[in-house]
Order: structure tokens, then C-alpha cells, then sequence
């Protein structure tokens, strides 16, 4: 039968049985398979692995070329997904000729990093998670998907939800920080914001739950450096947001460049097939990172290219990204057998099971449409939604003599730090089609706020541009050269706002730090201008995108708030906290260090046999910093206050498979409206394998009117209070647990419960 008439009777199949809508869609899935199996039946092995190929590219309007692979390869099914192409227009051009002049006119999947944002850039992920809402981020992937489908790509390269609890490991940016059920609850948020709930509604995409796995625990916190971890702690803390976006219907999960333990995680059936695929039932289909395929070669467990493919496939990794070494090199080794075409059916059935599912056989150009294009890219509402995410992921860290909120009558105001003029930094690390001059910097948007205000303006230290090794030179100058000016303005203002932190490359990929001071010369900037500032109001803004150890500020700075990059909105967002037109109420969604020997630096460490304690020798300190953070996970202050009352719970025994509930009383101390993100951790006292001191299972957002109080409810159940044993089994055992309930992991209320055979 041609793919032709193949489509119809697949669509008959589909549209026809519209009574129960369960029913209907058990059909479908039969439908779908029916119509797989056939158009699988009719394909070579070459367009088999053409389909399990993703190559990159540039495509120019001014004339057909597709930069690797090329149009040949095109019409002879030797591809099935591109990325880093983008573009209604464009994007059909190329979709056009796999449909229409290859000979099974098979769809092609266009695939695009679309991460915090596609033109209207949110903040980035770790400032998205430090909103504790995952309604909101929810919404921003949910946008970033309208747009990004708008412009002809059908699946994006995230949620990133590797957790990080190493601050020098660029990457943290990307992630939801250090602690695996605030992970994986963000993690669930984006893949249902990215997918919807239809996947054939042309405003969704594929979103890709990366990188499998561990890639956040790289040795040292190098990038791409090597990872070596118990089974233990993968279950217990890198795998969970894994799970979690898995159980929210994930369609796509992305290798992780990094080895486990001896085994490169790119050819792991392991992690692929017998984890990912058996033990969790994940139906969508794998794709490697950047060309880890081609990257077993560096690890050293494939001799040459054909080997590399072949272990990954048979790992049970469907698609390569860009090596293009399945096609280049696995013919032959179906031809001899030593490859079965069992595997590489099943690897070809799940990529062309995921086109289905977006509809691509019904309609090909379905997102293609440059009208649909020009009215979504960066509409008002979409703007509007990403100053409100970008308001909400501020975190205060520091407001000594309430300094915060700044006066809005303020007759002058020095803003000092190349940083506050930066928009292209404040787009943030993952700016897809983000645009620097659609982008307002803190600057600007100060300027903006107080219009009467007279806003004077200082770089301070010198403004990084040019190549990224131009960049981080510029980032790492101790040039002091603009201090001076930087001096002049703070003696002449009535306050100051003092920018400091990284530039946008110098987090990211390829982006690791052996220190995590504040760059170049700038910590002396910030003494020259607290000196001449003498009693006026500074503020210190951090525009950053991991912790940094900043031991200085935190005890001379009056005002402290964490900035990160927040995108497209930034501007205006700082301003409305810096002027008081918002409260600030994120938390920390990391552990800020004192210095970065500290790290990997977490919340949700284990006790050790010699628990740290202030004057005793032989105790897990060290000699020269204390062991406790700067700032700890779950930090954040507000321009109000906030009293924990009454911690209660429903009964202080329970049998293993039971539940409780644990109330507390939340009331606002203080003057103005405010939002505390109430949080509860959970230890389990003495187990038989050993415990995290704390771990959170639970936060609510609350918002309270001055005088106000709210009782805030939550549900302990057993996945809750779950471990594995020594034998890996997931239990929950008899024995004492404590409740902690407050503002952050180091403060709050507790009581006791126990759990009963
Ligand atoms: C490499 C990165 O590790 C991955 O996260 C990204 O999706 C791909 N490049 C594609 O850009």
C-alpha cells in the first residue's frame, strides 16, 4: 500500500470512533501502531537509520542547502530531524522537500534548545525554580512552546533536570538546583507546560527530560568530567526528576556526555532500556547529546565509528545528534548481523511514533504557518507573563535597617556595574531567539520606573563584549580603571544600586569555575563604593547564574538581592522590587557557599559519623572556614515578616502505608502584603542504611495581608518517608521521624511522629 493511502486509512482509523473517548484513544494507539508497523514494513534499512539521524544546520532562504547532510540526503530519507533550524518559513522549505520528494515522504522533526524561553526570554531555569511555583513555570514553558511551535520547531531540548550540588559545574544554571523533589516537581511543571495536553494541538512540542543522568555530578565540577556514584544515591538523588518527568508523559529523554562509574552513559542499556524503558515504562524514544555517540571514542569503549554506533544503539539510543554515525556506519553491520534489525525497527518505530503523535502524518506543515508566526513571537502577553516569573524568582537576601524598598522620590540615583547595562546578559544562558534590544537591563529599567529621578551611571568594571574568550578575559580583568567614576557618582547620589556578578558565558556549558568569587577586580569595587557611599542606601544586585561566595557582601552590604538573569523583563522586574511596587518572595533553590572549597555544598547531606561541632577537633570541619553555608537552600527574605505557629500533625503514629497531616499557622508579622513559601522537610531518625539530615517533601506559596494568618496543610504519605534498604528495596521502616517546618532548610518548627510496624 502507498504511504498515501496508508495515511487514509489511518486517519478513518482515527477519526472514525468518537463514543468513548477512552476507547477512542486505546484505538488510536492501535491506529498508530498499525500505521507504524506498515509504513516500517515498506522502509530500507538506510531509511531506517535515516530517521534515527538529527543533523544541524543553517538554512538560508537565499537557496536550498542543508549545511551536513544535504539535499540529497534529504530526499533520499537519509534524515529525520534537524536541529538549530528555525522558522515557519524556512522550516517549511526543508519539510517540503522530505515530504513531497522523498520517496516515503516522511515528516521530519525540527528540534531546537527552546530552555527558558524562545523569543520572549524567561528567567533562567535556576531563577525559575527559585519562584517555588510550578503553576507559573508551567506557564512559561507553556508559552516558550507557543512560540517556539510558531516557528516551525516541534520539539525542544528541555527541561534540563539534572540536579547540581556543585556550584562550580556551569550547568546549574540550566537545572532546578541542588535538591531532587523541588527537581522534579519543576520538572513535571515544564513537560506538561511544553507538551500540553494534547500533543496533536499544533501549539505543543516534545519536550526531552536531559541529560540521562548524572551529568550534574561531574568530578571537581568540570564539565563533561567523569562521574562516579552508588546506585544508591542515583536512585535517591539524581534519578527522581527523571521519574517525575517520565510520570508527566515525557516523549524524549537526551544521553548525558559523562560516564557512571566505567560506563560512558551514551551506551548504558543499563540506564536505557532497562531502567528508563523496563523498570519505568517510557514509550517515547532516546536521542544523544551533541555527538556522544561519536564521543565513546574519547572514553575509550569503541574502537571506530560503526562500534560507537552500535553500542548506543543496541543501548537502546534511537536517534544520534549530529555525528551522523548511524547512517554513516551502520549498514554494514545489519548486513552482517551483527547489528539485528529488531533493534533498529524498534528505535525507528519510536521516532516515527512520536511524529504520529504531533500529527506531522496529517498535516506536515502544521506548524508552518508565518502569520500564526508574526502574531505569537513576543506577544504582549507573553512579555507581560515573563516580568511576572521574573518578579517572583528575586530572592532578598540581606535588607539591614529595612534599606529595601528604595524611595521612589529619590532626587538622585548612581547605578553602578557594566552588568546593569547588559542585556544581553540578562537574557540568560539559553536565549534561543532572544533579542538583546528587545531586552530591558536593570538599567533601563530603573530608568524607566523613576522617571524624575535623576539616574547617573558607571560601568565600574570594564562591560564584557566580543568572543567568549574576549568575554571572560574582560569578566576576569582586574582593570580598576572605572573605579574611580564609579566613586564620584556614589559621593554624589542620594543612593546607590551596585551591579555585580557574571556575565551570561560565564555560566552555561562549557562553563565550569574553579572559584566562585565574585569576578575580576569587582569585590574592590564594592569596598571603594560602600566607602564613599558612607550612610546612604546601597543596594547590591547579584546578576548571576550560580551561587557565589560573596562573604564580603553578606556583612557589608545593607541590601543584598539575588538578580540572576531573568530575561526579557528583567529591567522592569528588579525595579518593581526595588522600588517596592513588588515584594520579594523567592527562596533559594541552592546552597550558597562561603567559599567555593566548600563544595559539592548541599542541604540534604548525610549526618557522617562525626558531625560537625564548634570546638572540637576531631569532628567533620575545617580548619580555616566554617562548615555551615552563607545562605542556606530554601533562603529568602521578604519587605515583611512572617511568624510559625502551632505546628501540629494528626497523630504521631502511623502504620507504613499511612498518612498524616502536619499544620502550621503562618501569620504576617508585618506592614505591607507579602508571599512566604512555607517549607517541610522530613528526617527519618535512626534506618537502617543512613539519612539525609533533612529532605524536603513539601512547600506551599502563601500570601497573607499584613496582621493576617493562614494554616497551611500538609500531606506526609509513604513515598515520603520511603528509602532504599540495603538490599535496594523501597521501604518505609518503623521508627521515629522529625517534621521541620519554616522559611528554609535551616530554620522552623519541629515535631516528631512515628511509624509503626
Ligand atoms: C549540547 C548540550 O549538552 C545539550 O543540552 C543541548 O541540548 C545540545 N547541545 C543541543 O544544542
Amino acid at each position: 500500500m502507498s504511504p498515501r493511502l496508508l495515511l487514509i486509512v489511518f486517519l478513518l482509523g482515527v477519526l472514525a470512533p468518537r463514543a468513548a473517548r477512552a476507547q477512542a484513544a486505546s484505538y488510536r494507539d492501535a491506529r498508530e501502531d498499525a500505521f507504524v508497523d506498515s509504513l516500517l514494513s515498506q522502509m530500507t534499512v538506510e531509511e531506517k537509520l535515516g530517521q534515527l539521524t538529527q543533523y544541524t544546520g543553517r538554512w538560508t532562504v537565499t537557496g536550498p542547502s542543508v549545511p551536513q547532510g544535504g539535499e540529497e540526503d534529504l530526499r533520499a530519507g537519509r534524515i529525520g530531524s534537524f536541529l538549530n533550524i528555525t522558522g515557519a518559513a524556512v522550516t517549511r522549505d526543508i519539510q517540503r522537500i522530505a515530504v513531497e520528494e522523498s520517496r516515503l515522504g516522511i515528516p521530519l522533526l525540527f528540534g531546537q534548545d527552546v530552555i527558558h524561553g524562545f523569543r520572549t526570554i524567561f528567567p533562567v531555569p535556576l531563577a525559575e525554580a527559585a519562584t517555588w511555583n510550578p503553576a507559573l513555570v508551567e506557564q512559561a514553558a507553556r508559552i516558550a512552546a507557543r512560540e517556539a511551535a510558531a516557528a516551525g520547531i516541534h520539539w525542544t531540548f528541555a527541561p534540563m533536570v539534572d540536579v547540581a550540588r556543585d556550584a562550580r559545574w556551569g550547568r546549574i544554571v540550566e537545572g532546578s538546583g541542588e535538591d531532587p523533589y523541588l527537581g522534579s516537581v519543576m520538572a513535571a511543571a515544564r513537560v506538561r507546560g511544553f507538551q500540553g495536553d494534547d500533543l496533536r494541538d499544533p501549539s505543543t512540542i516534545l519536550a526531552t527530560a536531559k541529560h540521562f543522568v548524572a551529568y550534574g555530578a561531574a568530578e571537581a565540577g568540570r564539565d563533561y568530567n567523569t562521574v562516579d556514584l552508588s546506585e544508591r544515591t542515583l536512585r535517591e538523588v539524581y534519578l527522581p526528576p527523571f521519574k517525575a518527568a517520565v510520570d508527566a508523559g515525557v516523549q524524549t529523554v537526551m544521553t548525558a556526555f559523562n560516564e557512571i562509574g566505567g560506563e560512558p552513559a551514551t551506551a548504558s542499556h543499563r540506564l536505557f532500556t532497562d531502567l528508563l524503558r523496563d523498570e519505568w515504562g517510557f514509550d517515547g524514544f532516546v536521542v544523544s547529546d551533541y555527538t556522544a555517540v561519536w564521543e565513546l571514542l574519547h572514553h575509550g569503549i569503541a574502537a571506530d565509528s560503526a562500534d560507537a554506533g552500535r553500542q548506543a544503539l543496541m543501548a537502546g539510543v534511537d536517534m544520534s545528534m549530529v555525528d551522523g554515525i548511524y547512517i554513516r556506519t551502520l549498514p554494514p553491520l545489519v548486513a552482517s548481523g551483527v547489528l539485528p534489525m529488531s533493534v533498529v525497527d524498534e528505535a525507528t518505530r519510536r521516532v516515527l511514533r512520536a511524529k504520529v503523535r504531533l500529527g506531522l502524518f496529517e498535516d506536515p506543515y502544521r506548524y508552518n504557518d508565518p502569520e500564526r508566526e508574526a502574531a505569537t513571537l513576543l506577544a504582549p502577553e507573553h512579555r507581560a507573563a515573563a516580568r511576572e516569573v521574573a518578579r517572583q524568582a528575586i530572592v532578598l537576601l540581606k535588607n539591614d535597617g529595612n534599606v529595601l524598598p528604595l524611595s521612589r522620590d529619590l532626587r538622585s540615583l548612581a547605578v553602578i556595574g557594566a552588568l546593569a547595562a547588559d542585556s544581553v546578559s540578562a537574557l540568560g544562558s539559553w536565549a534561543a531567539l532572544g533579542r538583546a534590544e528587545e531586552t530591558i537591563s536593570i538599567l533601563a529599567g530603573i530608568r524607566q520606573a523613576v522617571p524624575q529621578t535623576r539616574v547617573l551611571y558607571a560601568p565600574g568594571y570594564p562591560p564584557a563584549r566580543g568572543s567568549f574568550d574576549e568575554i571572560v578575559a574582560a569578566m576576569l580583568s582586574e582593570d580598576t580603571r572605572g573605579f574611580d567614576e564609579a566613586v564620584r557618582i556614589a559621593r554624589e547620589a542620594d543612593a546607590v544600586v551596585l551591579v555585580l556578578g557574571e556575565h551570561r558565558e560565564m555560566t552555561g556549558e562549557a562553563a565550569s569555575r574553579a572559584t566562585l568569587d565574585l569576578p575580576g577586580a569587582q569585590e574592590e569595587l564594592a569596598r571603594r563604593v560602600l566607602d564613599a557611599a558612607g550612610d546612604k542606601p546601597v543596594v547590591v544586585l547579584l546578576t548571576n547564574g550560580r551561587p557565589l561566595a560573596i562573604p564580603f557582601l553578606a556583612e557589608h552590604a545593607p541590601a543584598l538581592l539575588e538578580t540572576w538573569y531573568l530575561g526579557t523583563e528583567m529591567g522592569p522586574a528588579v525595579a518593581d522590587v526595588l522600588f517596592g511596587e513588588v515584594n520579594p518572595s523567592g527562596k533559594l533553590p541552592v546552597t550558597f557557599p562561603r567559599t567555593a572549597g566548600q563544595e559539592p555544598l548541599y542541604y540534604n547531606h548525610k549526618p557522617t559519623g562525626r558531625p560537625p561541632q564548634a570546638g572540637q577537633k576531631y569532628t567533620s570541619r575545617y580548619l580555616d572556614v566554617p562548615w555551615t553555608p552563607l545562605y542556606p537552600f530554601g533562603f529568602g527574605l521578604s519587605y515583611t515578616t512572617f511568624a510559625y505557629d502551632h505546628l501540629r500533625l494528626s497523630t504521631d503514629r502511623i502504620p507504613r502505608d499511612g498518612t498524616l497531616t502536619v499544620q502550621v499557622d503562618v501569620t504576617n508579622t508585618g506592614d505591607r502584603a507579602g508571599t512566604e513559601v512555607v517549607q517541610l522537610y522530613v528526617r527519618d531518625e535512626v534506618a537502617s542504611v543512613t539519612r539525609p539530615v533533612k529532605a524536603l517533601r513539601g512547600f506551599e506559596r502563601v500570601h497573607l495581608q499584613p496582621g493576617q494568618t493562614r494554616t497551611v496543610t500538609f500531606t506526609l504519605g509513604s513515598e515520603d518517608l520511603a528509602l532504599y534498604d540495603l538490599h535496594m528495596q523501597r521501604v518505609v521502616e518503623p521508627g521515629f521521624f522529625t517534621v521541620y517546618v519554616g522559611p528554609s532548610s535551616a530554620e522552623g518548627l519541629q515535631a516528631r511522629f512515628e511509624v509503626v510496624e
